[in-house]
């Protein structure tokens, strides 16, 4: 039965309070045992139950909750440097998809990669994740495109989860676009997807969510309901990627579906914003996603205001989120969003593990909840988004065992 002692400030991120309130402790000690907290409170308050227990000292930093990456393309092949150039020049991301780049271009290098191949880069990308805080991740498939590829990404991920500490939560994606084999029969596709890979995923216990990319160059509103009706009638719950590029109603449709959350948000509306409150949607906002496409930020203080959560996520992915660092969407979610430090970081742990459905489990330091936890080096959670280093993660902990910790850190 450990207990981290020293710890300058802890950032509980229990629920009551909203975005805003990350309920901090000065001066705190953490205890878990076996892979639960048992307690956390003002060390001086440290019962005498735990007065023999061994302690690791956390060297007066402050300590967060694991951090939550509740939306990414983890399992891809290939890279796509050469369309960063060209969206420098000036052609858009969009226009770029219409003459075959973009996702189709990552969709042809996965059905290249093989299973072990995607689940090599998967650890390694997540290896690095964990270094920054990262334990537990969202993971959606969507650059195979078609039965065969689908099913190896999620397979891959299913062993990423059975071989990795983290919690890794995958998301079935087939509604990213519409392959090439189908662009003449879209209808065919949504076919595949609700007829034979929706129930084949479902069956196989690969994905615990559906989601689709509503988009002028991907699925119209009407599409994507057919999807979600087939994902719901088969358990999985629905997610979406919507109003990123433009206002189509995605928000709305995310209410009228009863998804966990809508993702990006650029373009949305006052409507959708008034229907995702209602609904209890999570807001998942992807700074480096906007930062990339050079678009307008989410309208975060809308959402807030609205009592929307906003959770705040990487995107990793090789076209619109090349980037996997956590801490630097959070100090975007600051400068880009007008999210204080304390709403980002709700954003990063509990709202973004409400959003993967992992809230009872994940997202705040109290009792009963798993024993993921981030020790890291700076004297303030406003200091450690301030100030923008490769790493200010000193330790990161799982189930109460340190996976990973820099050279220096006593513990
Ligand atoms: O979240 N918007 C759709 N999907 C991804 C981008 C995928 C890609 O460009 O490869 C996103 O931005
Ligand atoms: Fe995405």
């Amino acid at each position: 039965m450990p207990v981290l002692t020293n710890i300058t400030t802890a950032y509980t991120c229990r629920a009551p309070g909203g975005q805003g309130s990350v309920h901090p402790i000065e001066d705190a000690a953490l205890v878990w045992d076996d892979q639960a907290i048992e307690w956390i409170g003002p060390e001086r308050d440290l019962p005498d139950a735990y007065a023999d227990a061994e302690t690791i000292d956390a060297g007066g930093r402050i300590v967060v909750p694991g951090l939550v990456d509740s939306h990414t393309h983890l399992a891809f092949g290939g890279w796509r440097a050469g369309e960063f150039e060209m969206r420098i020049r000036g052609i858009s991301y969009t226009e770029i998809a219409r003459q075959g780049g973009g996702i189709r271009s990552t969709m042809e290098a996965t059905r290249a990669a093989g299973e072990h191949e995607l689940l090599a880069r998967c650890k390694s990308f997540l290896r690095q994740m964990t270094t920054l805080g990262v334990t537990a991740v969202e993971c959606k498939s969507g650059y195979g495109l078609n039965v065969k590829d689908e099913l190896k990404t999620l397979r891959a991920y299913r062993r990423l989860r059975d071989e990795m500490p983290h919690t890794v939560v995958p998301t079935f994606l087939g509604a990213h676009l519409v392959p090439p084999e189908f662009e003449d029969d879209r209808s065919g596709y949504v076919d595949l997807l609700t007829e034979e890979l929706i129930p084949r995923v479902a069956t196989d216990n690969l994905a615990a969510f559906c989601d689709a990319f509503v988009e002028e160059t991907a699925f119209t509103p009407d599409e994507a309901r057919s999807i979600f009706e087939a994902a719901t009638a088969h358990g999985l719950q629905p997610k979406l990627h919507a109003d990123q590029l433009s206002d189509s109603g995605g928000g709305a449709l995310a209410a009228e579906v009863g998804a966990a959350s809508a993702d990006h948000l650029e373009y949305v509306s006052d409507q959708s914003i008034t229907a995702m409150a209602d609904a209890e949607v999570v807001a998942g906002s992807l700074p480096l996603a906007t930062l990339y496409l050079d678009e307008e930020p989410l309208p975060a203080r809308r959402l807030i205001e609205a009592g929307v959560p906003v959770a705040v996520a990487t995107d990793f992915n090789p076209g619109t989120a090349p980037s996997y660092h956590l801490p630097v969407a959070m100090t975007l979610g600051c400068t880009m969003q007008r999210m204080t430090p304390a709403e980002v970081l709700k954003g990063t742990t509990l709202y973004a593990a409400q959003s993967i459905g992992r809230a009872d489990k994940l997202g705040s330091l109290e009792p009963g909840k798993r024993a993921d936890f981030v020790v890291v080096d700076a004297p303030s959670l406003n200091h450690w988004l301030y100030h923008l280093r490769a790493n200010a993660a000193v330790a990161t902990f799982i189930g109460g065992t340190p996976v990973w910790s820099a050279d220096g850190f006593n513990g």
